[in-house]
C-alpha cells in the first residue's frame, strides 16, 4: 500500500517534470533503467575515443590535430561525467566497467565500426557526433536531474564535435576529385551504421513505452532518428555528397524525408558482438584500464594520505 502511494506520488512528480534527485524514492525498475542506460552512454563515450584515437598521429596538420585532440579529451569528459551521473544511483564505477568487460553492459554499436580514411573523422563528427547531438538535446529534459544537467555541458560541446566534423567534409568535398571520393566512401559507410544509433524502432523497442511514461525518454527513438535525417539530407546535398539510400525523398504529405528500411540484422549482430571491431574495441578497454591500475592506486593513496594529514592538523 505504502509503495502504491509512492508509486502515485513519483507519477505526479514526473508529469509535472519535477527532477528526480539521488535521495528521491524511486521505482526500483526506473533506478535500474537509469543504471543501464547512463552506464552504456558512459561506455560509448569512452568507446568512442578509440575509431578517432586512430587518427591522431596521422592528423594531416598541425591544426587538424589539435582539433581531433581536443574533440577526443571531451569525449573522455563526456564519459566521467556520466559515470558520476550514474554513480549517484548507487553502482561504483569499477563495477560499471567489470560488466562492460563481461560483455554484460552494451555500448552504442557504431563505434565497432573501422574509421579506414581521414574522411572518416569528419564523417564521424558530422554523422555520428550529429546523431549524437540530436539524442543528448532530447535527454536534456530527461526526468533524472543529474543525468539532465550532464546533458548541459555535454551538448554544449557536442555541438563543436560536428562542426569540426563537417568541416573536414567541406574541405574535402571541395578538394581534388579523389578527395571528394574519400568524402562519399566515408558518407558510404557511415550514414547507415549512424541512424541505427537511435536505436530499434519503437514498435521494437524494449524499454521505450515506460521510459516515455517516466520521462527518461523525452521523444522516441524514430522521432529523433527523424529529426537527424531531416536535417541532415540538406547539409549533405550542399556538399554535393550522396547518401547510400536511393529511397531518401521528401515527402510532400508528412515533409519528413521517406528512407529505405534498416538493415536490423546488420545493426544486431553488431550489437551481439559481431562487427568489424567489436573485440579490438573492447580489448584495448580493458588494456587500457588495466595499464592504469597503478595511477588509480597512487591517487587513493595520496587521497587517503592527504585526508589522514587533514584529520590529524
Ligand atoms: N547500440 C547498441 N545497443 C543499442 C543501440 C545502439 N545504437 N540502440 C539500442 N540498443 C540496445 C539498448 O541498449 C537495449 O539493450 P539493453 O536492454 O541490453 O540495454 C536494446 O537495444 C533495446 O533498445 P531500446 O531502444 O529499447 O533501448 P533504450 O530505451 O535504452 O534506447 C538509446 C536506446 C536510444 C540508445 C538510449 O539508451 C539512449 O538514449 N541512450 C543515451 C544516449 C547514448 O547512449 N548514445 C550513444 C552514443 S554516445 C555518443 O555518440 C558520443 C558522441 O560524443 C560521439
Amino acid at each position: 500500500m505504502e509503495d502504491e502511494k509512492k508509486l502515485i506520488q513519483f507519477q505526479q512528480k514526473i508529469d509535472q517534470d519535477i527532477k528526480i534527485e539521488p535521495r528521491d524514492w524511486m521505482p526500483e525498475k526506473y533506478r535500474q533503467t537509469l543504471i543501464r542506460q547512463i552506464s552504456q552512454h558512459a561506455h560509448s563515450e569512452i568507446i568512442g575515443m578509440q575509431p578517432e584515437g586512430n587518427w591522431l598521429t596521422r592528423a594531416p596538420s598541425l591544426r587538424s590535430k589539435k582539433i581531433l585532440m581536443a574533440k577526443i579529451q571531451d569525449e573522455a569528459g563526456h564519459g566521467l561525467y556520466l559515470y558520476c551521473a550514474a554513480e549517484t544511483l548507487g553502482i561504483k564505477r569499477e563495477q560499471f566497467l567489470q560488466w562492460l568487460h563481461e560483455g554484460k553492459a552494451k555500448y552504442s554499436s557504431v563505434f565497432n565500426y573501422p574509421t579506414l580514411t581521414w574522411a572518416d573523422m569528419g564523417a564521424v563528427g558530422w554523422l555520428v557526433d550529429g546523431a549524437a547531438i540530436v539524442n543528448q538535446v532530447s535527454l536534456q529534459g530527461t526526468s533524472y536531474g543529474p543525468y539532465a544537467r550532464a546533458m548541459v555541458k555535454i551538448c554544449m560541446e557536442e555541438s563543436f564535435h560536428q562542426r569540426q566534423g563537417f568541416e573536414i567534409m567541406v574541405q574535402l568535398a571541395n578538394g581534388t576529385k579523389e578527395q571528394k571520393e574519400m568524402a562519399q566512401d566515408a558518407v558510404n559507410r557511415w550514414w547507415w551504421p549512424s541512424i541505427m544509433m537511435f536505436g530499434p524502432h519503437d514498435s521494437e523497442s524494449a524499454h521505450s513505452n515506460q521510459s516515455l511514461k517516466w520521462k527518461i525518454k523525452r521523444e522516441s527513438n524514430d522521432e529523433l532518428r527523424q529529426r537527424f535525417i531531416d536535417k541532415t539530407i540538406e547539409q549533405g546535398h550542399h556538399l554535393g555528397l550522396i547518401f547510400p539510400d536511393p529511397n531518401l525523398k521528401l515527402n510532400p504529405e508528412t515533409n519528413h524525408y521517406d528512407y529505405s528500411p534498416i538493415d536490423w540484422d546488420e545493426f544486431w549482430n553488431v550489437v551481439k558482438g559481431n562487427g568489424a571491431g567489436n573485440r579490438q574495441r573492447l580489448n584495448h578497454h580493458i588494456k587500457a584500464h588495466e595499464d592504469g591500475k597503478w595511477v588509480r592506486e597512487a591517487a587513493i593513496a595520496y587521497a587517503k594520505k592527504s585526508n589522514l594529514k587533514q584529520k590529524s592538523a
